[in-house]
Parts: structure tokens; sequence; C-alpha cells
């Protein structure tokens, strides 16, 4: 029986986590809990869960309405908060769930603490892939990816030598505006950019779909994981996101995994250690199916994002954490109606051009690069509202 600690509990990973753990009772007992904003759903699950005592919100009210109430558990807040709820709450896995930046200090942390680590939240990767790696190699911690795609990479190098492998092709649904005129993305509202034809997600990995920056990061998240080189690592367009992902040896053989679009699959994956057969019960692929897929090239013109990645990986340094702060910044900004859809990339490519790169970098120089960058975006936010 294994405890999980579960970092960002009320979101779409989040809730679809707890599903994964109340279906495999027998494996996983949730000790923990973190929250944002969306405090209602801890009620419920302290009503349903007796061994779950631990439990971190964002906001002091919240903290001490909750402390008064139930004055034998846990309680923290804030940024601080969740670092002590991971070295006090009893775990054995630690599930990143968070959004954002604000996931990369918990994933550094659990793994200085040696725990295994599902890592849902990309972004640790994108802002601080050596550092994660480094701290993988020198202690015993250990890291499962929770992302469809870097699920079915893993699956496909099963019994194969990461040597022999020519490319890996990560696939892309396209997102909503794949076959949309370049020349109307201006017109693109947030409610246009949050319907995204395959997966439901959060909103902030919603719009990053629609831009292909989510592809971006998960090029990145790819060559972290797999120890791949930018140039190996290429998007290829599923428009019915059935095929995760795939990989090409050398000797020209080509291995796909298919599977429906349910996140709850790779979550069980990284729940399981990457034990294959975890996923029975889930798979639902019609016999036909194979007659009915079309992989598009990806287009580079119309989602310039994307090559974000093969600068990233060329610059390494903090280039990844200005990326992921300005990209945070930005895509808030157009959820909130201050920027249209276009001039996410505009003012990235500015910002991209001008900020501090450091080529050595420490934590404390990811976090400075994370402030300033996002001051820096807010600046040019407000040049092109003027
Ligand atoms: N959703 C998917 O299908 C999917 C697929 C693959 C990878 N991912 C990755 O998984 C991660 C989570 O995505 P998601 O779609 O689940 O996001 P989401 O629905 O927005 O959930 C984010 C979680 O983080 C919490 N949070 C946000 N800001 C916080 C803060 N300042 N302090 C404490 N907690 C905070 C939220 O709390 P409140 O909501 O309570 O404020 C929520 O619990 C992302 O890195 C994403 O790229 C997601």
């Amino acid at each position: 029986m294994k405890r999980v600690l579960l970092l960002g509990a009320s979101g779409s990973i989040g809730t679809q986590t707890i599903e994964v753990i109340l279906k495999n009772k027998d494996s996983f007992i949730l000790s923990g809990i973190s929250v944002g904003e969306r405090v209602e759903i801890i009620d419920e699950l302290i009503k349903n869960l007796a061994n779950l005592n631990y439990f971190c919100v964002k906001n002091e009210k919240d903290y001490l309405k909750f402390k008064e109430k139930y004055p034998k558990k846990h309680f923290y807040f804030g940024d601080d908060g969740l670092i002590k709820l991971i070295n006090e709450c009893p775990s054995d896995i630690i599930v990143n769930a968070l959004i954002g930046f604000i996931g990369f200090l918990p994933s550094v942390e659990s793994l200085k603490l040696n725990k295994i680590l599902c890592l849902s939240n990309k972004e640790s990767l994108v802002v601080g892939g050596d550092i994660i790696n480094k701290l993988l190699k020198e202690g015993h911690g250990k890291l499962y990816p929770i992302d469809s795609e870097h699920v079915a990479i893993a699956k496909c190098l099963y019994g194969k030598n990461i040597n022999d492998v020519e490319k890996i092709l990560i696939t892309a649904s396209g997102g909503p505006f794949f076959f949309l005129e370049k020349e109307k993305f201006k017109d693109i509202t947030p409610c246009d950019a949050l319907k995204h034809p395959t997966w439901s997600m959060g909103k902030k990995i919603t719009i990053d779909s629609s831009t292909m920056m989510n592809k971006c990061f998960e090029i990145i998240e790819a060559h972290y994981l797999f120890n791949v080189s930018g140039d190996k690592i290429e998007p290829i367009v599923d428009r019915k996101s059935h095929v995760h992902s795939m990989i090409k040896m050398k000797n020209g053989d080509i291995y796909l995994q298919v599977g429906p679009s349910d996140m709850k699959l790779p979550i069980t994956y990284a729940l399981f250690e990457g034990k294959p057969d975890t996923s029975e019960g889930f798979m639902d692929v019609e016999k036909n199916t194979f007659d009915k897929y079309t992989f598009y090239p990806m287009d580079y013109d119309k989602f310039p994002l994307i090559n974000y990645a093969y600068e990233c990986l060329k610059k390494n340094g903090n280039y990844g954490a200005a990326l992921n702060a300005a990209n945070e910044v930005l895509v808030d900004a157009f959820l909130n109606n201050k920027i249209k859809y276009n001039t996410i990339s505009e003012i990235l490519d500015k910002i991209m051009k001008v900020f501090s790169y450091i080529k050595e970098v420490n934590i404390n120089d990811l976090i400075e690069t994370d402030k300033k960058v996002r001051e820096l975006t807010k600046e040019y936010i407000e040049e092109y509202a003027n």
C-alpha cells in the first residue's frame, strides 16, 4: 500500500488522480492534498477519506478557517506551506498536478526527499530540467511523467535501447485552430481558444495547446525524460488524439501507442510506477480504428512557438524559466481580455530577445528569472494595451 500526497487536487489532473486512487483502494491511500482557491473539495474529502490528514491551501484566510474547523488535522498555506506539506505529510508518492512555475520547487523538494514523483507539472522540467535530472542522478528518488505523449513514448521504448531510436514523434491534436487561416488568429477569443477538440483540461494548458506552446514544452520534457537531443524529437499531428506518440527506430521500424484520450490512463501508469499492465479495463479502441488515421505535418509558420523548444534545448540555463514565465503571464492576460491572441507570440518574441540570459544557473537564479521576466512581460502588456 503506497501513501500518496497530491498537489493540485482541485484541478483537472488532480480530480482525475483522486478517481484513480479511489478505484485502486488496495494499492493507494490519499494521505495529503494541496488546493489553491477551490477549497470546497476539502470538506467532502475529509468526510469520505479517514486517512487524509494533511492539507495545504493557497490563502491564509482559508487556512485559518479550516484549522479551526478541523483541529486534529494538519493545515498549511501559501508557497512555503507547500514545501512544509511535502516534508511533513507521510507519503511514498507525490503527484505534482500544480500548474505553472509554482510546481517547480515542490518537484525539487520531492526529489530531495527521494520520493516517487509522478509529474504532471511539465513546467518543472521546462524551468529546471537539468536540476531535476541532477537530483535524480544523485539521490534515489524516481520520476514518472503524467503526460499522455511521454507515457506513450515510455511504452514504445519497452525492451529497446534509446541509442537505436532515430526519432521520437510526439503527436499533437493540432488544437482548435489547425485549419484556421493565420490572418484570422487576431480575432480568436478566449472562449474560442478554450474549446479543445479532443481533451478536457485546465484553462492554461488548453490555451497552450491551441498556441502549440504545450507541444513546445513537451519536446523539452521528452528531452529531459528520455535523454534524447532536440533534433531527434519532432511533433506530428493526429487530429483524433488516439495515437499518443511514436518512435522510429534506426532500422526503419515505427512503434506507436494507441488509446482513448483519457488522462486517467497516464495517471494510472505513473502511480503504478510504469508497470505496463495497469491500464486494463480502460481500453476501448474500435477494430476498424486504423482505417481512419490521417497524420499531418506540423505547421511551423502558423504555430511558431514550437521553435522555442529547440532554442531552449540549445541555450539551457535560465532560458526555459524565462520562456515559461513570459508565457504564463501572456496566457493570463489573454484569458482576461488584456491582449489579443496573436499578441501572445509577438510579445513572447520580444521578451526572449531582451531578458537577461544566464548560462550557469542554480535554483535561486531560476526563481529570480521567473520574477523578473513576469515583471518585464507585464510592462510589455501595458505598452500594447496603450
Ligand atoms: N489537464 C490535463 O489533461 C493535462 C494533461 C497533461 C499534462 N497536464 C499538466 O498538468 C498540470 C496541471 O494541469 P491542469 O489542467 O490539471 O491544471 P488546473 O486544472 O488549472 O489545476 C491546477 C491546480 O493547481 C492549483 N494551483 C494553481 N495555482 C496555485 C497556487 N498559486 N498555489 C497553490 N495551488 C495552485 C489549482 O488550485 P485551485 O484551482 O484550487 O486554485 C489546481 O488544483 C499542468 O502542468 C499541465 O500542463 C495537464
